[in-house]
């Protein structure tokens, strides 16, 4: 099975789950993404079924108005019932890392307004130790060099994004290297550094429910 097939798999998984609890003023949150990509093309079938969405990208806003899905400012949504994002790793206690799209930030803000993050992978994203996968951080452009020292004092390799802006108008140093036995505190330590939008580890809000798509089946946990 290519990988994208699983992709859509796990994306279609996400619409079984979430459809029988939406209501109609339910605001669905997506992410960014090939993985999402799929699971906003299908949004489209059931659009009618909840209110609207609040979306993390310019790229997915484009996507979901393409399907006649409406997208809301989050600053007007009176909650998220749902958030439903891809990754690109996961571990065993569900900590992942985000941010190969560079849209990290505004999914971490949504991940956190949200009642529930599901996230949506196929196997190959499970890892048993997160770090395989270089670590994207959103810096400020002034900064760029001073977290770049910073993060090799943490012990990584930081690379700069070349030519990439995010939707907030920062850049990505995508940093490889790092040693991420203990996700929860290296998210804390990397955004304690100044010039830090955010970091690509998912821990302190963490997937509540991952959905796993495998050659043989979809299972969650
Ligand atoms: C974008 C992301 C994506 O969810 C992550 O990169 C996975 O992407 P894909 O579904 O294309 O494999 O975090 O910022």
């Amino acid at each position: 099975m290519k990988t994208d097939d699983l992709k859509k798999a796990a994306a279609e998984a996400a619409i079984t789950y979430i459809e029988p609890k939406l209501k109609l003023d339910s605001i669905v949150g997506v992410g960014t993404g090939s993985t999402t990509d799929h699971f906003i093309d299908a949004l489209g079938s059931i659009r009618h079924k909840f209110d609207a969405t609040v979306s993390s990208s310019e790229a997915s806003t484009s996507r979901l108005e393409g399907v006649g899905v409406r997208v809301i400012d989050l600053n007007t949504a009176p909650g998220i019932f749902v958030y439903v994002d891809g990754a690109d790793e996961v571990e065993p206690s569900n900590a992942v890392i985000k941010g190969g799209g560079g849209a990290l930030t505004r999914e971490k803000i949504i991940a956190a307004a949200s009642d529930e993050f599901v996230c949506i992978v196929d196997d190959t994203k499970c890892v048993d130790q997160l770090g395989s996968f270089p670590l994207p951080v959103e810096v400020v452009p002034m900064a760029r060099s001073f977290v770049a020292r910073s993060l090799v004092k943490l012990g990584g390799d930081p690379i700069y994004r070349n030519g990439f802006i995010t939707d907030n108008g920062n850049l990505i140093l995508d940093v490889q290297g790092l040693n991420i036995d203990d996700p929860d505190s290296l998210e804390k330590a990397i955004n304690n550094i100044a010039g830090v939008v955010t970091n690509g580890i998912f821990a302190t809000n963490r997937p509540d429910t991952l959905l796993v798509a495998s050659a043989e089946r979809v299972f969650i946990r």
